[in-house]
């Protein structure tokens, strides 16, 4: 048994979340997490939402109210979607929490202390008509690796690397095109030369694992080349003060949101040790070297995650080319052990666009579908290992054949025959090859489906679940219980009806990581009562340090059932069973494809 961090990205605040996010880190986190839990390690799962920075300044700006208006409104959206999805965090809290600014200056004064923070000035863009610093999400321009036309002042999306304004070839405000002048202002740099070789030795100690995505590893290490001081302060009047005399009371110097952002896995662990009444708590996934570590996140997201963030806790640790001493507060903190990054999702053949209407939103689909059809569309089709495309007729083909006529059909069928026939399930006479060679199959797959939870190989996870309820739908049509009606046949009709039940009550174990909301239903469509897998909840907390209540998802996860095989009890009733998913009117594809474009 290990402890077990899920890092589970950060979404913006900056507006609802559609179905490529979720598929990117939401998902993935949640279907290993669980099963983690499962196999018995104590998992710890912590997000919230990402509140600073330009991109929520961006909507303020755009829909004439504050910053924090924005956040307070797209945290609690955002904490519901997830929370409706199923999503089992152990806390999904928020980057504006007194807490999360405490546990992020206290980093940036580890980094500083240490001499990897540093201070230098750097040109800062204007807008020669306003005067005002113009931050680098509203600089358009060519990138200088790629020539890609279009990226932006922080990032180009082509090529995925981090950039500068000044980097830019032909800058230009995205505001009103104007061309920005430069000027000289002082910031603080996270000295990464410093840190280069540290960096570097921990990542070749991750690729000899083996275990990293082979995209993940190598985009890793080829950012780590030629590798400069990167500003970790912003001109900018919304974010976490700089805590340093001068600096703190300037109200247009805050830390970068990046910088802050990856903290939030710390400081959420340290909210959710708080919060549970030991505040240590947390200290077992961070300080103890055999803990291990997962971040999830879309592939955008590497340079933080594999670079920025344990430069971060190198330097902190004093672990850099400079030395130094580990931070009194939190010691020497643990690297990550695997960054999960997924590649990118595209709709209907494009690229979402939120300005475009190009777009489809998490809500809307958990109101018209539910849960579980997003859910195992992105755990069969999702952009696990390459880009993928998200279509309205394939989302409702799969949920129709797959999930309805494969897995609900088999539950179904066998529940009603039950409850028809014995009104429980019935005591199994001596088994026939064929019933043993089902019962084996299936049983089987709880190490080959957890060796692939395990490794984040959530299609061949779920291709290998539904391929045994293919082989059980099979013995089905082998066996026709339906045809065994004379009373000679009732044991045999009671050994194949408990043979199917043990199928269905085993692949429903296998299916509740992807699945919890059907495995609840399934469960008590086989007579179990309450919650098989436990969900998680909102509600809504007080600041542990003064500042304004917000909501939170928490859950309590004891019960999660273990990733074995339960032999059913002969006797349990069994009641006429409902249906554990629904059917879709294929119509509902072209009504989706108009309402995308704008005509719904
Ligand atoms: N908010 C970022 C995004 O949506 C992700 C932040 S991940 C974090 O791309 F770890 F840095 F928080
Ligand atoms: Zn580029």
């Amino acid at each position: 048994m290990s402890k077990v961090l899920s890092a589970v990205a950060w979404p913006y605040a900056n507006g609802p979340r559609h179905i490529g996010h979720v598929a990117g880190f939401g998902v993935p986190s949640d279907v290993f997490s669980r099963y983690m839990r499962m196999a018995g390690h104590d998992v710890l799962m912590v997000s919230g939402t990402d509140e600073h920075g330009t991109p929520i300044l961006v909507m303020a700006e755009q829909q004439g109210v504050t910053a924090r208006e924005i956040a307070d409104r797209y945290n609690r959206v955002i904490s519901q979607d997830l929370v409706d999805l199923g999503l089992a965090y152990d806390l999904f809290t928020r980057t504006t929490t007194r807490n999360h600014y405490a546990v992020s200056q206290e980093l940036f004064l580890g980094n500083y202390n240490n001499g990897y923070m540093i201070e230098q000035t750097q040109l800062v863009a204007i807008s020669p008509s306003t005067g005002r610093t113009l931050p680098d999400r509203y600089i358009e321009g060519t990138c200088p690796h790629c020539g890609y036309r279009e990226a932006r002042g922080d990032q180009c999306d082509n090529c995925g690397r981090q950039l500068d304004p000044v980097d830019l070839i032909d800058p230009r405000s995205k505001v009103n095109g104007e061309t920005p002048r430069f000027e000289e202002t002082a910031h603080f740099f996270l000295d990464l030369p410093a840190l280069a070789g540290a960096l570097d030795t921990w990542l070749e100690g991750r690729e000899a694992t083996g275990l990293w995505r082979p995209n993940v590893i190598k985009f890793s290490k080829n950012i780590l080349e030629g590798v400069q001081p990167r500003p970790m302060t912003r001109d900018i009047d919304w974010g976490i003060p700089v805590p340093l005399p001068g600096w703190e009371d300037n109200p247009t110097k805050r830390l970068y949101v990046w910088f802050d952002a990856v903290v939030g896995y710390l400081s959420a662990a340290i909210e959710w040790a708080r919060r549970s009444g030991d505040p240590e708590a947390w200290r077992a996934w961070w300080n103890d070297p055999e803990a291990v570590s997962y971040y999830f996140q879309g592939k955008d997201n590497i340079t933080f995650h594999a670079q920025i963030w344990p430069a971060e806790l190198l330097g902190y640790a004093g672990r850099g080319d400079r030395g130094g001493e580990p931070g009194a507060a939190y010691g020497v903190l643990d690297l990550p052990t695997e960054v999960v990054a997924s590649e990118f999702m595209t709709m209907e053949g494009k690229q979402f666009s939120t300005s475009r209407g190009h777009v489809i939103y998490v809500r809307d689909v958990l109101e018209r579908y539910g849960p579980d059809p997003l859910r195992y569309f992105i755990c069969a089709a999702g952009p696990e290992s390459q880009d993928s495309d998200f279509t309205w007729a394939e989302f409702i083909q799969r949920n129709n054949s797959e999930l309805v006529a494969g897995w609900g059909n088999l539950v179904n069928r066998t529940a009603s025959m039950i409850h028809k026939r014995f009104g429980e399930i019935p005591a199994a006479g001596a088994l026939e090859p064929i019933d043993e060679e089902l019962l084996a199959a299936v049983r089987g797959g709880f190490e080959v489906v957890g060796a692939h939870l395990e490794r984040q190989r959530f299609k061949a996870g779920i291709g290998e679940v539904m391929r045994l309820v293919g082989l059980a739908n099979a013995y089905v049509s082998t066996t026709e219980p339906f045809k065994l009606k004379a009373p000679e046949q009732a044991q045999r009709l009671g050994t194949v009806l408990h043979v199917l039940a043990q199928a269905v009550s085993d692949l429903n174990t296998m299916t509740a990581p992807f699945l919890p909301h059907g495995a609840n239903r399934v469960h008590q469509i086989l007579g179990g009562t309450g919650e098989f897998v436990p969900m998680p909840q909102l509600r809504e907390v007080d600041d542990l340090d003064g500042g304004p209540a917000y909501p939170v998802i928490m859950g309590d996860y004891s019960a999660t059932p273990r990733w074995e095989s339960r032999p059913v009890v002969p006797g349990t009733p069994i009641g006429p069973p409902t249906p554990v998913f629904t059917k879709f009117d294929p119509s509902v594809v072209e009504e989706e494809i108009a309402r995308m474009r704008g005509e719904g």
